[in-house]
């Protein structure tokens, strides 16, 4: 069976302004074939994004809020992101559930408004620091799958799998525990849901991540910022493909 191709997804998170369309510019023109490439700047800069994009990259959203118009000050909906051109968003970000108490529910809920306007959702899971030390990351992982992701999720989903203690933190498990978590998902999500593995990922760690069973492709936050750094990961995600 040929593997899927790689997805490797940039999360600005709050970073960018109208000015960072050069940055955007810089990784298209340094885009290489064999990887699918995700790209999730603030909401101010998403039609921009994909409107300067013109379809060879995708943009994505950061957050999504189920439902489609009504009173609900502040939010965006899958309709509305779509509109804007984003064709994939992420949901659940442990920056989301820890700084906003998203609940596996709501995550749940945001994932499937998402996959019935068409979007990719990138759903987060992953263990604290101290859910890893009491040996309970596998317990922890499998019961955000199990409330987290939409019911029969198949290649309109895919799952990152971000340690919290690995996010922004320069610090990565060893690969053999992320092969151990990555099959873990596995045995619950079918072959076409890409399974991603994001925290800390850089040019240096990237290839030797990607190349670890059952990861199909990286969440990327700080190193997605600058074409430098995001160009060679995607790199390491083509390869990973051939
Ligand atoms: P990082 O963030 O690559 O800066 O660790 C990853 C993420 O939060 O998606």
């Amino acid at each position: 069976m040929t593997e899927p191709r790689k997805l490797i997804a940039g999360n600005w998170k709050m970073h960018g302004l109208a000015s960072s369309v050069a940055e955007l510019d810089a990784i298209i023109a340094g885009l290489p074939d064999g990887a699918d490439v995700s790209l999730h700047p603030p909401l101010t800069l998403l039609s921009a994004f994909a409107a300067r994009a013109d379809g060879r990259i995708v943009i994505g959203a950061q957050d999504l809020s189920p439902g489609v118009f009504g009173a609900r000050t502040g939010d965006v909906s899958a309709a509305m992101l779509v509109d804007a051109g984003a064709r994939a968003v992420i949901v659940g970000h442990s920056e989301r559930r820890a700084f906003y108490g998203e609940t596996d529910a709501q995550v749940r809920a945001k994932a499937e408004a998402a996959r019935a306007e068409g979007l990719l959702a990138i759903v987060c899971v992953g263990e604290t620091e101290a859910e890893r030390d009491a040996g309970a990351a596998l317990a922890v992982i499998a019961a955000q799958i199990a409330g987290s992701l939409p019911r029969g999720s198949g290649s309109d989903i895919a799952v990152a799998y971000e340690p919290i203690w690995a996010v922004g933190s320069g610090r990565t498990p060893s690969l053999g525990e992320i092969a151990q978590v990555h099959a873990a998902i596995r045995a619950r999500v079918g072959r076409s849901t890409r399974i991603l593995y994001g925290g800390s990922v850089k040019p240096a760690n990237a290839a030797t991540i990607l190349a670890v069973a059952n990861v199909d492709g990286a969440l990327v936050g700080g190193a997605s910022l600058t074409a430098a750094q995001f160009l060679p990961i995607a790199e390491a995600g083509a390869r990973g493909a051939r």
